[in-house]
């Protein structure tokens, strides 16, 4: 085999996975976190976008030039935006001001076209006007396909068949709990349903932001704040009733306490994540953990680098303008 790869896109997948051996010096069992931001793209969702672009090459035989439609918090766009310029195709994503600043410039220098909204829709966030917009955008553009991550098999799958596979053998098929994130479903449902094909005795916890409309057992909506994190709507991957089937426990979290732990685990460990991978930790170490022995083994999945949000999610004045609270960012130096 060649030491090197035909394109990028086979540079994706095969991310480490990390003991957090300082982070969790307090608990009991062994702390691991997946780190999806090895990914070339930066984030877990590479893996989707390429799924979810083969199926499109299936489905409608795309010619290069043929121009795509997603609407994305960021993540999915740059996965996507780096196949498509692999491919040859033209993407149009639409965005919203939740959108940081370096992703927002990422997505142009990788030759994607951006499509705006800036009213919050009446969950507080912006969900549901992205998918306003997006009806006059198909209007406007009759020759693009849209690619829904929020109802996706494709996306589901490709983590079903990568992610999930590959943690199994990472942990050769000894995993007591894994630790995921909520925003379209695409991961999570993926990566357990490999589990629960493969390892039934996994016990696998869900995390959700405060506020968010996305999973069966939601409440009200409350605006959030973690890129990637929470929808507006419960997306179609949930698979209603079935969800229970793949998912044991929901945990609720704000972004204040998302924030701390990802800057905690940045000064412990030297691995700087997104507040979505901090929110699967603290749930890792403050829930999970006290409910496993010793010889335990539980895994994140931390799905972005947090030098994406270095502007918004870890900068102070943005943070104080969002009415969050998160102390150990006003504290400089090692906690
Ligand atoms: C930073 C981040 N965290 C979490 C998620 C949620 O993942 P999923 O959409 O697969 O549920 C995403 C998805 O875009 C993300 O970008």
């Amino acid at each position: 085999m060649a030491g090197f790869n035909a394109s990028v896109l086979e540079a994706i997948g095969n991310t480490p996975i990390v003991e957090l051996n300082r982070y969790g010096a307090e608990v009991s069992p062994l702390l691991l976190a997946k780190l999806e931001f090895t990914n070339p793209g930066g984030s877990m969702k590479d893996r989707a976008a390429l799924g979810m672009i083969e199926w499109a090459e299936r489905e409608h035989q795309l010619s290069p030039g043929a121009e795509i439609i997603i609407s994305t918090s960021g993540n999915l766009g740059i996965g996507m935006a780096m196949t498509c310029a692999v491919k040859g195709y033209q993407l149009i994503c639409l965005v919203d001001p939740k959108l940081n600043p370096s992703t927002e410039r990422s997505l142009e220098l990788l030759g994607a076209e951006l499509v705006k909204v800036d009213e919050r829709d009446q969950t507080g966030g912006y969900h549901l006007t992205r998918l306003k917009r997006l009806e006059t955008l198909q209007a406007e553009r009759p020759n693009a396909i849209y690619l829904d991550q929020y109802d996706s098999p494709a996306a589901i799958e490709a983590h079903r068949s990568s992610t999930g596979r590959e943690i199994l053998e990472q942990m050769d098929g000894r995993l007591d709990a894994m630790i995921m994130v909520a925003g379209t479903g695409g991961s999570s449902m993926g990566v357990a349903r490999w589990l629960r094909e493969h390892s039934p005795a996994t016990r696998i916890w869900l995390v959700d932001e405060v506020g968010s409309l996305a999973l069966p057992c939601s409440e009200a909506p409350e605006p959030r704040f973690l890129n990637g994190m929470g929808t507006s709507l419960e997306p179609a991957n949930y698979a209603g009733e079935s969800f229970y089937d793949f998912i044991d426990e929901v945990v609720y979290i704000d972004a204040g306490k998302a924030i701390t732990a990802a800057t905690e685990i940045a000064r412990s460990e030297g691995i700087l994540m997104g507040g979505s991978g901090g929110a699967a930790c603290h749930v890792m170490r403050e829930t999970v953990a006290p409910q496993f022995d010793s010889d335990a083994r539980l895994l994140a999945l931390i799905p972005d680098h947090g030098s994406r949000y270095t502007q918004t999610q870890f900068d102070v004045e943005w943070l104080e303008s969002m009415g969050i609270s998160v102390p150990a960012l006003t504290s400089p130096g090692h906690s």
